[in-house]
């Protein structure tokens, strides 16, 4: 696939080429906004050290000549073991935003995640991706103080067609970016909360020395939700509920108890308690409080195949990917988030391959050194 223009002789080939492309497609406040994580960044640079940490033990004279990415989440079929994360404002990087980016994971049978803060609005993505009826899309969400605002975006969801409720859980406020604070964060002046401000009037104002999206949690959202809440929230709909943003094995099973129908092992990027530990680094005892009752994911640092293949051993059903998909769209629209998912399904597949699995089912524990556990 190529993707930039023919004067451009430098062809992505890899989440980290697209990186560094990105960063001429996006303007700095747009870019710090993405990259940023909280406070010292120890968080966003461990997600991806603790991938580098894990070491495989491939199996060999095992025949791959047939391999099977297929997998299936909360009962949908995916083609491979792969959703999209909830990433706000995505108009920010390309004008087409969030419906390409939908439209990319639904073309590719891979899962999407629209956030609350989208720059296209529930029904938009809906519309634009209908003939896709059978893809995988959750709304996510955020709690805001005003119930009736956030019963309306769940009743919205339902009716367009999402097929999850994803509550975010680990922002009860906004971590601190520190260059989203001293960019003064706030959108441009045509670039809106597409679920919100039609129906509330809600906009991200600029704020004089804070980031105008620091100030908008913390006016708007609630931070007193609790466990008890999400008998509430699953009472305006029968959309199964997902929690993201778990990151112990005791919030685990409260999650299951309170009857959430799937986890995903996050720590929101790095981007919310700077010094939480990687999600990798979670999931082990995640995985073994819920024993199997619940599928569970993981977003967090995923960069290669590898990554998928080494979270797939140590227990997720599926991970999410975030910030490589805002540089594919940033630099090529639906084209460039349509390469990111391939170029992950080949590294996948050939990783596959050379450790001795045919299918994502098969990939075990037994792919994973003890060592690593141990340390960890
Ligand atoms: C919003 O969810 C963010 O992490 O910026």
């Amino acid at each position: 696939m190529t993707v930039a223009s023919t004067n451009d002789r430098f062809q992505p080939i890899n989440l980290f080429d697209y990186e560094q492309l990105a960063k001429k497609h996006l303007s700095l406040m747009a870019l710090d906004y993405y990259s940023s994580g909280a406070w010292d960044e120890i968080t966003l640079r461990d997600n991806r050290a603790a991938f580098e940490r894990v070491k495989l033990r491939p199996r060999m004279l095992i025949d791959v000549s047939d391999r099977n990415l297929n997998t299936s989440i909360l009962g949908q079929s995916l083609q491979l073991p792969l959703l999209i994360a909830p990433m706000a404002f995505q108009c920010l990087a390309h004008p087409d935003g969030e419906v390409a980016t939908a439209l990319a994971a639904a073309s590719a049978g891979v899962g999407m995640v629209l956030s609350t803060m989208a720059t296209k609005s529930i029904e938009e993505v809906a519309v634009a991706c209908h003939d896709y009826s059978n893809s995988l899309r959750w709304f996510q969400l955020y709690i805001h103080k005003d119930r009736g605002l956030t019963s309306a975006l769940v009743e919205r969801a339902y009716a367009a067609g999402y097929k999850a409720l994803c509550l975010t859980v680990d922002a009860p406020v906004l971590g601190q970016r520190e260059r989203d604070k001293r960019n003064e964060f706030v959108l441009p002046p045509d670039l809106h909360l597409a679920n919100l401000t039609s129906i509330s009037g809600l906009e991200i104002y600029h704020q004089k020395g804070e980031s105008g999206l620091f100030t908008y949690f913390a006016e708007q959202l609630n931070p007193a939700v609790t466990w008890h809440d999400l008998e509430w929230l699953q009472s305006l709909s029968p959309l199964p509920l997902v929690l993201k943003g778990i990151l112990r094995g005791d919030d685990a099973v409260r999650a299951v108890d309170y009857g959430a129908k799937a986890i995903i092992v996050s720590n929101h990027g790095g981007r919310q308690l700077d010094g939480a530990i990687a999600s990798l680094d979670a999931l082990s005892e995640i995985i073994t409080a819920v024993d199997g009752r619940v599928e569970v994911l993981l977003d967090g640092g995923i960069r290669r195949g590898t990554d998928i293949l080494k979270a797939l051993a140590l227990g997720a059903k599926a991970v999410l990917i975030g910030r490589p998909i805002l540089w594919g769209l940033a630099v090529a629209g639906k084209t460039g988030v349509s390469h990111i998912i391939s170029i992950l399904k080949t590294e996948l597949s050939v990783a596959m391959a050379l450790s001795g699995y045919a299918k994502v089912q098969d990939i075990d524990l037994s792919l994973v050194s003890q060592n690593h556990l141990d340390i960890v």
